[in-house]
């Protein structure tokens, strides 16, 4: 089969499309025809060779998120058959045209999209649920502000919160594309994108999060060392906050005094490195709780651009140049 592979970590162009052998599914795995690929800024890492794949998968091949056919099952295999659609995330590996991956960490596709939308829901999607309730306990009512709003988790973010009566505070570093999201939502059939925009330039945003909600309950980072302080100045007592992301730094000074004396939460997650059985439970979530969502229309994968599969290197350079908003992916004819 064809897959994309880094042998040397670098630029866009380090990516080059080889042949790798068939994967066989083992008694408990599906084999997938991959029809779509999410692009992810983990892959952008690994070519640049500081984010390496979980052990088990080729560090050569990046991807982690795919969609497509169940071409065979493993003899254990109780729960897909051949021919169905599905959806998911896996450690490593889907910029290639197979892959395999055990039958329960797979998702079911909503009725009614095809295989570019279904790649642009699961890491999107997941990865923003877990923030939002499994890790950041964001109840409705309560205030969340999403910095780094336009990126593809933050749009699931905010989603995500405001379908589950949560209100919102959305941050970009620039306000036309807080507008420009305003739009993208309007014309996904979406009733609103935030309750609050705030431009995220060098004054911080913690004083205007401060007078108009009274401090957040929650904040999802994807931004990281420049707003650490800013985050904790806007965060209500007891308020947490959630790291997802650290795209604009990773090295900040924290003052241990304020954490303590405002009893804030400071709480870090990753999706690739979970363990399967954590993969699995997070799959039945979304199987369980997020598809009657996007069934009913309250929740949209935001698709940017779609890509050929032979234009991986392109993709990467899109995805480096940041104008877009939504995801990337690259499907397969
Ligand atoms: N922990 C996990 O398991 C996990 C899972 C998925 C993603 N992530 C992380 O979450 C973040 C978002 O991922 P994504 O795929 O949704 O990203 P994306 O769609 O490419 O969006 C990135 C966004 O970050 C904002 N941004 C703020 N400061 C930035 C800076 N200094 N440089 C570049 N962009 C900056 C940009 O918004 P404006 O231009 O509007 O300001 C941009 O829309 C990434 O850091 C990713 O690695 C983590």
């Amino acid at each position: 089969m064809r897959a994309w592979l880094v042998e040397n970590p670098g630029e866009a162009e380090a990516l080059n499309l080889g042949e790798l052998k068939n994967p066989k599914p083992g008694p408990h795995e599906v084999l997938v025809d991959v029809r779509a690929i999410g692009i992810n800024r983990a892959d952008i890492l690994q070519r640049k060779g500081s984010y390496p794949p979980p052990p088990g998968f080729d560090e050569r091949c990046p991807g982690l998120e795919y969609a497509g056919e169940v071409s065979a099952i493993g003899n254990r295999v109780v729960g897909r058959s051949v021919g169905e659609s599905v959806m998911g995330l896996i450690g490593g590996g889907a910029y290639a045209e197979k892959l395999v991956v055990h039958e329960r960490d797979t998702l079911t596709i909503p009725p009614y999209y095809d295989y570019a939308h279904a790649a642009a829901m699961p890491e999107a999607f997941l990865t923003a649920y877990r923030a939002l309730y499994l890790e950041g306990g964001l109840q409705a009512g309560q205030w969340v502000m999403i910095r780094g709003a336009t990126s593809g988790v933050g749009q699931a973010a905010l989603q995500l919160a405001h379908a589950l009566g949560a209100r919102t505070i959305a941050t970009s570093r620039r306000g036309e594309r807080l507008d420009e999201l305003t739009e993208r939502f309007k014309a996904l059939g979406l009733s609103q994108a935030f309750d609050i925009g705030l431009v995220d330039d060098d004054q911080g945003v913690a004083k205007s999060v401060q007078e108009r909600t009274g401090g957040a309950h929650l904040i999802v980072d994807f931004v990281g060392a420049p707003v650490l302080a800013d985050n904790m100045a806007a965060l209500r007592d007891e308020g947490r906050q959630v790291q997802v992301g650290i795209i604009g730094g990773a090295s900040a000074e924290i003052n241990m005094g304020t954490l303590l004396m405002r009893r804030l939460s400071l709480i870090a997650m990753t999706m690739r490195s979970l363990p399967v059985e954590r993969k699995i439970e997070l799959a039945q979530i979304f199987n369980d709780r997020l598809l009657p969502l996007f069934e009913s229309g309250r929740l949209r994968p935001v698709l940017d651009q779609t890509f050929d599969f032979e234009q991986a290197v392109a993709a990467h350079k899109a995805m480096e140049a940041g104008d877009h908003l939504g995801k990337l992916v690259l499907v397969r004819g």
